[in-house]
């Protein structure tokens, strides 16, 4: 691989030919399938399902219960019957929303199908599962006519990418509901201080974004000599690049969103990058690297500095400033200046949650008939987080366009517990981008 990509033009219109036989095909489908949302204007219920019983799924069916009273949680869905059980419980003791926790011990799932069972008992799907399972599960939803609250990233790999973005196609022909757990999107504060930057264009053009997720390492659940491999991996999926798509995803593409945002949502043309790992060196920390510094180039010139790191006793920063041709901003301080330094501007609005904020949001478009679909800048941002892990993995210089291309799904064709994935961890200048 190198920067000799082939014709620039030509696969991008390859790209664009194939997004259009997927619209083509979402309009077929959308024709056949879907009257208009059967909620929208209207006070009857909502039947709420979480997929995914961890710490985000648990925190998704508050916001969504609370975000809408006619919401009631019917069922729930984990790959294990304990993890289901203990966020019941969890659900049955949240006194805001206790009294719309109305599910019966048969609406509680397990194992690798629980899915399907959640999606095929509800109207609304909260989907919270490692991010490697998210391209099956949101089909099924979508198929299903079901409206979707989406954890990020949606997929880790280029064809869960794809596959995704035909699904949001979709869902918009069958007018469903996509919305995206980038939740900076949502951020009251973020999206004045984007609106300050891209409308009043109050630091003048945006020439550069230096922007960084620096943070200490995360949890790790130890192992049981009961569990088979695979049951260890997936309870401990962070470490596992087909379960998490490595940290840059899993945990920085929120950086990388708000870097996309800034930039106005397009792709990258390429990617220069730096990764490895260093203190996660042990086998129970499966494959992923614990730092990645990447160099994304935009076709207009401009440049992403970005860096990511999980690493104790380190420095901790995550904010994105961003250098404009009039002044400085930085995103999560909601802060600008002017090129001497000095504040010109600074956020002084309403700040509630984001999280509620996203599922207010959600519900409110289901109700109105017009539901959110993030799907463009959710499918956008993962795939930029795939080009800096690329570009990390393997060393080179990888291009979008030669992105486009890897057919490398990652993870078992079929899940059963027993036996898991080999796990190697990549090295630069051996590993090497599969393309089709
Ligand atoms: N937006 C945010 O700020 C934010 C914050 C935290 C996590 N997240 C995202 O939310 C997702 C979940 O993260 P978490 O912290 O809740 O993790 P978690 O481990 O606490 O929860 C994930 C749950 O999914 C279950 N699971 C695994 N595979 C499954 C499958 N095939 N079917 C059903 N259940 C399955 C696991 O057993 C676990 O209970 C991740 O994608 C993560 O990146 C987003």
């Amino acid at each position: 691989m190198n920067d000799n990509a082939p014709s620039s033009a030509a696969s991008r219109r390859d790209f664009l030919r194939i997004a259009g036989q997927a619209g083509a095909a979402a309009t077929a489908f959308g024709a056949m399938a879907m009257p208009r949302s059967v909620h929208a204007a209207g006070s009857d219920t909502l039947r709420v399902g979480l997929v995914g019983c961890g710490g985000r799924g648990a925190g998704a069916v508050i916001d969504a219960l609370s975000a809408d009273k006619n919401a009631q949680l019917v069922a729930i869905g984990d790959t294990f019957a304990d993890r289901a059980q203990a966020a019941l419980e969890q659900f049955k003791g949240a006194k805001q929303v206790a009294d719309r926790v109305v599910v019966s011990p048969d609406h509680v799932f397990s194992g690798f199908d629980a899915y399907k069972n959640v999606i095929d008992n509800v109207d609304v799907v909260l989907l919270a599962t490692p991010p490697h399972f998210r391209p099956e599960h949101l089909r099924y939803a979508v198929e299903k006519g079901k409206h979707s609250f989406v954890e990020k990233p949606i997929a880790v790999d280029v064809p869960g990418v794809q596959h995704v973005m035909e699904t949001c196609r979709l869902a918009k022909e069958k007018n469903l509901a996509v919305v995206s757990g980038l939740c900076w999107r949502y951020d009251l504060g973020v999206r004045e201080t984007m609106r300050q930057i891209l409308e009043e264009k109050a630091i003048g053009d945006v020439i550069a974004i230096e922007s960084s997720y620096n943070a200490n390492g995360l949890w790790h659940r130890g192992d049981d000599p009961s569990w088979s491999r695979m049951e260890y991996q997936i309870r401990n999926w962070l470490y596992f690049t087909w379960l998490s798509g490595d940290h840059i995803l899993e945990q920085a593409v929120h950086s990388l969103d708000k870097t996309a945002w800034l930039l106005g949502d397009i792709q990258p043309l390429k990617a220069m990058a730096l990764g490895g790992r260093q203190q996660r060196v042990d086998p129970k920390y499966g494959n992923i690297y614990d730092h990645f510094a990447v160099f994304y180039e935009y076709p207009d010139g401009r440049h992403v500095y970005f860096t990511c790191r999980q690493q104790d006793n380190c420095s901790v920063r995550v904010d994105e400033r961003v250098l404009g041709t009039a002044g400085q901003a930085e995103i999560l301080k909601h802060e600008l200046t002017d090129r001497g330094g000095k504040r010109t501007w600074r956020y002084k609005g309403d700040k509630p949650s984001m999280y509620q904020q996203e599922h207010d949001e959600l519900f409110a478009s289901i109700r109105k008939g017009e539901p959110i679909n993030n799907g463009h800048y959710m499918c956008n941002s993962t795939m930029i987080g795939l080009l800096g892990r690329a570009a990390g993995y393997t060393g080179q210089t990888v291009t979008w366009d030669q992105l486009q291309q890897s057919t490398e799904r990652l993870g078992p064709s079929q899940y059963a517990w027993g036996e898991a994935p080999d796990l190697s961890v990549a090295i630069p200048g051996k590993t090497t981008l599969q393309v089709g």
